[in-house]
């Protein structure tokens, strides 16, 4: 457009109800400390069928997607006055929370539970959208980055560049299953060389757990799932034993005859009560269970006090995996040009934005780990 501002594709949520649709949409252009990309790929993660299904309370219209690669167009006033800043030309992998760096838990090196993280609220401050309806109607860009749109203005700081060499559908989870599951192992669970780890739930981001655990030496990485083609995709991915089950007792029975003392590890990368439970349940005396899966708001999961306390178990949750995203995704990304982290495994399809839906059923049942949308190129 003549006037600055850029036409855009986006997937929009309009509420539980409604579901979503592919609109065209106008993009305004970046203000200060702000930046213009263009999508190259965008991830589809459960979080954004989390949103779809109304589990989560989210402001609409919204841009769905949170996993996403892009390249920086345009930067605004400010951008590139400081080291790490991006510059155009560049390849991003965008954070869904860009830490303010002054709130007490960024203060604490806790970035990743940033009290006020740039695209809070889904908006860019102060409360406000670079994306419209063209009949004017604002549209906010979920965790500030939307990447399921063909453009967006993000924060600087939520766009993070990594080596060019990285192909961007790889790029791209980085920006969510990779350093939330890899985390979970490495940075908030601690996993350590020789040490032996469930992890319960096999998509994209329960595979990167798995990776993260052959990061750390785990010496035994027992892979959980319902589906059985992911119990193939872990044992490629290094876990040394896979279990068929789901979240009944078999599923615990299973694991305590591999693992008879229990499990120094269990990390739940589902999002479910039951196998909450589960993780709690396997892990030995003194043992670690990290949940990284989301459930719906307000479900709640029941602790046996007296064993938890007596076996001196300690439970953890997981956000981001405790990343923060400008120190994390340069690194994560060396790891995969060094062929440390096989990102491309977990790539099922490469879709276009009008394949969103069969995408989501896909999720649904289990298909595959990650389905990732690959934006054209411009003419
Ligand atoms: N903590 C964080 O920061 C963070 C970040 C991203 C995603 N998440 C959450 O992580 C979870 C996983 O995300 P994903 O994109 O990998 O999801 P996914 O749907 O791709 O993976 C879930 C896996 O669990 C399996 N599964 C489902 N029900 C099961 C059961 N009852 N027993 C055994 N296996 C079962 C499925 O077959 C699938 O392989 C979601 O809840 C998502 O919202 C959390
Ligand atoms: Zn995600
Ligand atoms: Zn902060």
């Amino acid at each position: 457009m003549s006037d600055g501002r850029t036409s855009v594709r986006g997937a929009v949520f309009l509420g539980a109800a409604a579901g979503f649709r592919v609109e065209d949409l106008v993009l305004d252009p970046p203000g200060p400390g702000e930046v213009r990309v263009r999508m190259l790929a965008s991830g589809v993660c459960r979080s954004d069928l989390h949103v779809l299904d109304g589990d989560w309370d989210r402001p609409v219209p919204v841009v769905m997607g949170h996993e996403g690669a892009a390249t920086v167009e345009a930067v605004g006033p400010g951008v590139g006055t400081r080291p790490g800043d991006p510059t155009v030309g560049d390849l991003v992998v965008l954070a869904w929370t860009a830490p303010c760096g002054a709130c007490p838990a960024c203060a604490r090196g806790e970035g990743f539970l940033c009290a006020d993280p740039r695209g809070a609220g889904h908006r860019l401050a102060p409360a406000d959208v670079r994306l419209r309806r063209p009949d004017g109607t604002p549209v906010g860009a979920y965790s500030g980055i939307g990447t399921m749109a063909t453009h967006q203005v993000v924060a600087a700081e939520a766009a993070i560049p990594v080596d060019p060499a990285l192909p961007a559908a790889e790029a791209a989870l980085l920006g969510c299953a990779v350093a939330t599951g890899v985390g979970a192992a490495t940075r908030t669970a601690g996993v350590r060389a020789g040490e032996t780890v469930v992890v319960i739930g096999l998509g994209g981001v329960g595979l990167s757990v798995v990776m993260g655990a052959v990061l750390a030496g785990a010496a035994r990485i027992v892979a959980v799932d319902r589906v059985a083609a992911k119990l193939e995709l872990a044992r490629a991915l290094g876990a040394t034993d896979a279990v068929l089950a789901g979240d009944g007792p078999a599923a615990r029975a299973a694991l305590l005859r591999l693992l008879p003392g229990g499990a120094d590890h269990a990390l739940e990368a589902i999002g479910l009560a039951a196998t909450a439970e589960l993780a709690l349940e396997i892990v030995r005396p003194g043992g670690t269970a990290t949940l990284v899966g989301m459930t719906p708001q307000g479900v709640r999961a029941s602790v046996d006090v007296y064993a938890f306390v007596e076996r001196g178990i300690r439970l953890l949750g997981s956000n981001y995996g405790s990343a923060i995203p400008a120190e994390v995704f340069p690194d994560l990304a060396r790891h995969v040009v060094a062929g440390r982290l096989p990102v491309g495994r977990l790539i099922e399809e490469r879709i276009g934005l009008g394949d969103l839906a069969p995408a989501f059923a896909a999720l649904r049942r289990g298909d595959g780990a990650r389905r990732v949308v690959v934006f054209d190129q411009p003419a």
